[in-house]
């Protein structure tokens, strides 16, 4: 017998009083089904402001654990607990603690990006996304040096917005580092008219050619104002879906790769609607993490909360 997921996951999510949180690179379907479509920022806020006892978290590993870390006493479930992220993987604990210990002398002021595993989180001074990045290292104390993690194209980005210099992780996000500034003037040639938006974790060369950087949630208000129609989008091909909902007069056309006119990354692609269903009906897998970590990781994740209001 075959079930209705959809309706089945709705009745589930009442049972529960369960929430659903996505994030905009999930597949459209999974989009659908969610109370709270956003970005990384968007999401932390959802996280813990919800009086829901459950949290399904369809995004990426470092996401649902950020969610567990802000919001401990409810149950956080993930359909598929191996989606994790270059990013995270980029910055192993293990190796930023030896980092900071070999250049003790530095006295760093440390800020992760939130594309980092509870380790690193535990680390830092002070979190941020790609949504208020800006926005942190202008309120990071003067008197010391700021070292970045794990993303060296974010935070080459911000280095451009604030004029403050970083010592950067040498990390990246193997979807985004796809475009190329050659493939990107391509389609620029065949839409003359269009304006590019670009995620900052581009590299430079291909965010020199965007009319906006900024992070999935605030793309949305650009393509929603902008003056035309055609609009290239250089991200995860999960945004499409998100932005032709709410910009439905707008043409938007998926930025390229060397490879295709896409780019799915493929940890937030491991989440499915089959296993969102399973992981509402059994509450496996939940994110578990040791108290000390998760009070470590805390901190800094209420300052960016504060800091980004
Ligand atoms: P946003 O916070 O902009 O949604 O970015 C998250 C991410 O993983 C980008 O690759
Ligand atoms: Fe990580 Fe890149 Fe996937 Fe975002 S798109 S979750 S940064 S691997």
């Amino acid at each position: 017998m075959t079930i209705d997921l959809v309706s089945e996951i709705q009745r589930l999510k009442k049972e529960r009083n369960a929430v659903i949180l996505a994030h905009n690179y999930q597949t459209g379907d999974i989009q659908d089904v969610a109370d709270y479509v956003g970005d990384s920022l968007g999401l932390a806020y959802h996280a813990k402001e919800t009086q829901a006892d459950v949290i399904v978290f369809c995004g990426v590993h470092f996401m649902a654990e950020t969610a567990k870390i802000v919001n401990p006493s409810k149950i956080v479930v993930l359909p598929d607990k191996d989606a994790g992220c270059s990013l995270e993987q980029s910055c192993p604990g293990p190796a930023l603690e030896k980092f900071l210990y070999d250049h003790a002398e530095k006295n760093y002021y440390v800020i992760a990006y939130i594309n980092c595993s509870a380790h690193v989180k535990a680390l830092c001074d002070v979190i941020c996304t790609s949504g208020n990045a800006v926005k942190i290292v202008n309120k990071a104390p003067a008197d010391r040096p700021i070292l970045f993690v794990p993303d060296e194209n974010l935070g080459a980005w911000v280095m451009e917005q604030t004029g403050r210099k970083m010592d950067l992780w040498k990390g990246n996000c193997y979807v985004h580092v796809e475009f190329t500034r050659d493939s990107i003037r391509r389609i620029k040639d065949e839409y003359p008219d269009a304006l590019v938006v670009a995620h900052p974790e581009c590299t430079q060369a291909v965010r020199l050619l965007a009319d906006e950087v900024c992070s999935t949630e605030k793309m949305v208000t650009f393509c929603q104002n902008a003056p035309v129609k055609d609009i290239i989008v250089v991200t995860e091909s999960g945004m499409l879906h998100r932005l032709r909902r709410e910009c439905p007069d707008k043409n938007l056309i998926a930025g390229p790769t060397e490879r295709c006119a896409c780019a799915d990354c493929r940890y937030m692609k491991m989440n499915t609607l089959q296993k969102l269903y399973d992981c509402l009906k059994n509450l496996t897998p939940q994110v578990e993490l040791p108290e000390d970590i998760r009070l470590r990781a805390e901190a800094p994740l209420l300052l960016m909360l504060e800091q980004s209001k």
